[in-house]
């Protein structure tokens, strides 16, 4: 689960530089980063005040927003740079070395939700985390992962394509190496547990599911 570690230490410092800029080869992966973090806030819960899980904070943007909207939030973050300028931006906020599938702390939550981290898992590791994650979420609990997912191998392919035209390469590396799943077998895995679901797609590549427990 260290695979990434090295990765985000080495970008930390210039992270909120590529998320917020659009003069970089990931700008369309991050185009309405903002409202991204946002309809991710928005879909969690319907009341204020609630316990939420966020997995993968990185520099806490989406930490940010959650306690603006007076979330009580925890977060889990395994890079030690990420974690460092998180806890810097946000110092109330109770930020945890951890993973998808070891969470450290024994708390039931109202919420948990991830950006564009949840790619780091296999499919077979993915699988494992939301059963894992499963046992922190209240009975009416809801699952929202924000991520570059595909709906269908001809659209992967044709983004692909697009990506090597614009010559991204190093985007291109990534899409090709790290774990970007369908959106429908991500569905299908919350599905087989019991969840309903809802799917919107933000932007070219950045998919935001939305899982409620309890209500099938
Ligand atoms: C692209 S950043 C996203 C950060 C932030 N959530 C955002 O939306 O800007 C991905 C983050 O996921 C973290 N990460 C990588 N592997 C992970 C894992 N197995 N479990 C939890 N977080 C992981 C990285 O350390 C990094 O901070």
């Amino acid at each position: 689960m260290a695979e990434f570690n090295h990765l985000f230490d080495q970008w930390a410092g210039n992270y909120d530089n590529t998320v917020y800029g659009d003069d970089n080869e990931y700008a369309e992966v991050f185009e309405g980063y903002s409202k991204i973090l946002s309809y991710v806030c928005d879909s969690i819960v319907d009341k204020s005040n609630g316990a939420i899980l966020e997995i993968g904070v990185g520099t806490g943007n989406l930490t940010k927003e959650l306690v603006d909207k007076n979330f009580n939030v925890i977060g889990i973050e395994p890079s030690k740079e990420m974690r460092k300028i998180a806890m810097s931006k946000l110092p109330r906020v109770p930020i945890f070395d951890g993973h998808f599938l070891d969470i450290p702390i024994a708390k039931s939550f109202d919420g948990i939700v991830t950006s564009y981290a949840f790619h780091h898992l296999t499919l077979q590791e993915k699988k494992e985390a939301i059963t894992y994650l499963d046992a922190f979420l209240k009975p009416a609990g809801k699952l929202v992962i924000a991520d570059t997912m595909f709906e269908s191998p001809e659209y992967k392919k044709a983004l692909h394509q697009h990506v090597k035209n614009s010559e991204a390469y190093g985007l291109l590396e990534d899409l090709r190496s790290e774990y970007y799943e369908y959106v429908d077998d991500i569905k299908k895995v919350l599905h087989d547990l019991g969840y309903s679901l809802e799917a919107k797609k933000m932007n070219k590549y950045v998919w935001i599911i939305t899982a409620s427990k309890g209500t099938i």
